[in-house]
């Protein structure tokens, strides 16, 4: 079996402008520090607001911080007459290494189709960008069709003409658990998680299938990531409300202890 580095990743959605983005990952560094955590065995990435790409990489380059950054979204395009997009090789130049396609709120509230996020998928690959793909259900999708449906077929549009050795990482978020306090049961997150599995490895084959992190998305706590971590098909967890305050974010990092 293939061991994928488990992985959380913050997305912080609208929330700290630059002067806080700096003063969060510096203090989220420390406390990690002082807690003695081993960067080797649990991934830690932030997704911080487009205004503040440049002064958290600028902060994690100088002081050797070990955070992957992210970007919360991307043109479909790479540059010319689009007015407010940012590209994906901007954010390569910034030296993000990811960048968050298709969350449900981008869905939701800007009519993110699949196909528009399959096409971000490309742009985030043409500039070595790893895609964090969102699918998942809304509570009208699970009540008619069930949990796994939707976000399957999801993740096939996302996939269509993706390469088998793409690095791309897939994250679960049932809309109903986003930002609801009402989290998914892990068993639940499993089920899903597994089949999404299978759609990676149908689409791009079985050594994508054993490499790609799953992640578990919709009020992940400290006080729950230690029961999804013990699912064998969830790798970690895309976070959002509790990745804006420190000491619960680090305790989410270090669910092992
Ligand atoms: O992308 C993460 C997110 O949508 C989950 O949000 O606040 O429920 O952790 P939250």
């Amino acid at each position: 079996a293939v061991a994928r580095t488990p992985f959380i990743a913050g997305n912080w959605k609208m929330n700290l402008d630059h002067l806080q983005a700096v003063a969060f990952v510096q203090k989220l560094h420390w406390t990690l520090k002082e807690a003695k955590h081993d960067a080797g065995t649990v991934e830690v990435a932030v997704f911080p607001p487009f205004t503040d790409l440049r002064t958290v990489q600028t902060l994690i380059d100088a002081d050797k911080i070990p955070f992957g950054l992210g970007a919360q979204d991307l043109s479909t395009h790479d540059s010319g007459a689009y007015t407010g997009e940012i590209s994906g090789q901007f954010l390569a130049k910034l030296d993000a290494r990811y960048v968050i396609i298709g969350h449900s709120e981008r869905r939701q509230y800007h009519a993110e189709s699949d196909e528009i996020v399959a096409q971000k998928v490309q742009a985030a690959l043409r500039h070595g960008l790893i895609p964090v793909i969102c699918v998942g259900e809304t509570a009208e999708d699970l009540e008619e069709f069930g949990a796994s449906a939707v976000p399957v077929g999801q993740l096939q549009t996302a996939l269509a003409g993706v390469p088998a050795d793409a690095d791309i990482v897939v994250a679960y978020e049932p809309v109903w658990a986003i930002g609801s306090g009402q989290a998914a049961t892990p068993d639940q997150a499993q089920e899903v998680c597994a089949k999404l599995r299978e759609v990676v490895g149908s689409a791009l084959g079985p050594d994508a299938a054993a490499r790609t992190r799953v992640l578990y998305g919709g009020s992940v706590k400290s006080g729950n990531i230690a029961s999804f971590m013990r699912e064998p098909d969830v790798d970690g967890a895309l976070v959002g409300g509790a990745s804006l305050v420190v000491d619960e974010f680090a305790a989410i990092v270090r669910f092992q202890k």
